[in-house]
């Protein structure tokens, strides 16, 4: 019998790692635009005019992937169960030495709050860019404000993307191989998605 139950499909990892992609390529071409202090990073695309095209289409591919990866995943991220609600009292186990054991399904609620944030921001995201992109369509004082939303909605995603990269990978061992080869080890499953195990496997242990 394997050791391994599938997370992701081969489809639904090719479309997280497009949404990873561009969202870095967003990154280093944005940081030069947000300050003068990251100019240097135009470098790296063969100058500032290459870096604002480049960030315009990775833009594009961010907005329609990042909602595509949502709407595949909705149903696992938009409620909370009863297993949910203890997890958010306890913290997530997270703030105690002890370990917690807690009835959680696919996602815990720090992943759906994750990726219910990370949906809200590619809106704000790519309706404000839409504003900064095409200004003379539209009055100064929302083209200001949203040149405004548009960096704190960046500064906010970097901080919840920092604390997703180091949860899923150096944070919770064994996490990024659902990312790369699809399965996680059923030891790993009944750990941190014990309701989501025996649902796959019809298995308590
Ligand atoms: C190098 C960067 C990244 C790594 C290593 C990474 C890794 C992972 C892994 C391993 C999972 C599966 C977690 C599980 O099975 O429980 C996951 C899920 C997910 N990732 Fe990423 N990811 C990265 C970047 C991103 C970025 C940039 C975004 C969006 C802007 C993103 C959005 C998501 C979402 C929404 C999920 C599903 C919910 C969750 O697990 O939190 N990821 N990621």
């Amino acid at each position: 019998m394997s050791d391994y139950v599938e997370r992701f499909r081969t489809s639904e990892r090719i479309l997280h790692w497009v949404v990873t992609c561009s969202f870095f390529t967003l990154l280093l071409t944005g940081l030069g635009l947000f300050s003068k202090l990251f100019h240097g990073y135009f470098g790296l695309f063969g100058g500032g005019q290459n870096a604002i095209m480049i960030h315009k289409i990775s833009g594009v591919i961010f907005f329609f992937s990042s909602l595509y990866m949502f709407f595949n995943h909705k149903k696992d991220v938009s409620s909370f169960d009863d297993g949910d609600w203890v997890w958010i009292r306890k913290y997530g186990g997270y703030l105690t030495r002890y370990g917690n054991h807690f009835d959680i399904g696919k996602y815990n609620p720090g992943q759906k709050m994750f990726a219910v944030f990370i949906a809200a921001a590619t809106v704000a995201l790519g309706v404000t860019g839409l504003f900064i992109w095409f200004p003379a369509f539209f009055p100064r004082w929302i083209v200001q404000l949203s040149l405004l939303f548009h960096s704190l909605m960046f500064i906010g995603s970097i901080m919840f993307v920092v604390v997703h990269v180091y949860l899923a990978t150096i944070g919770n061992p064994g996490t990024i191989e659902a990312m790369l080869y699809g399965d996680v080890r059923k030891l790993w499953a009944r750990k941190h998605h014990p309701k989501w195990y025996k649902e796959m496997t019809g298995e308590n242990r």
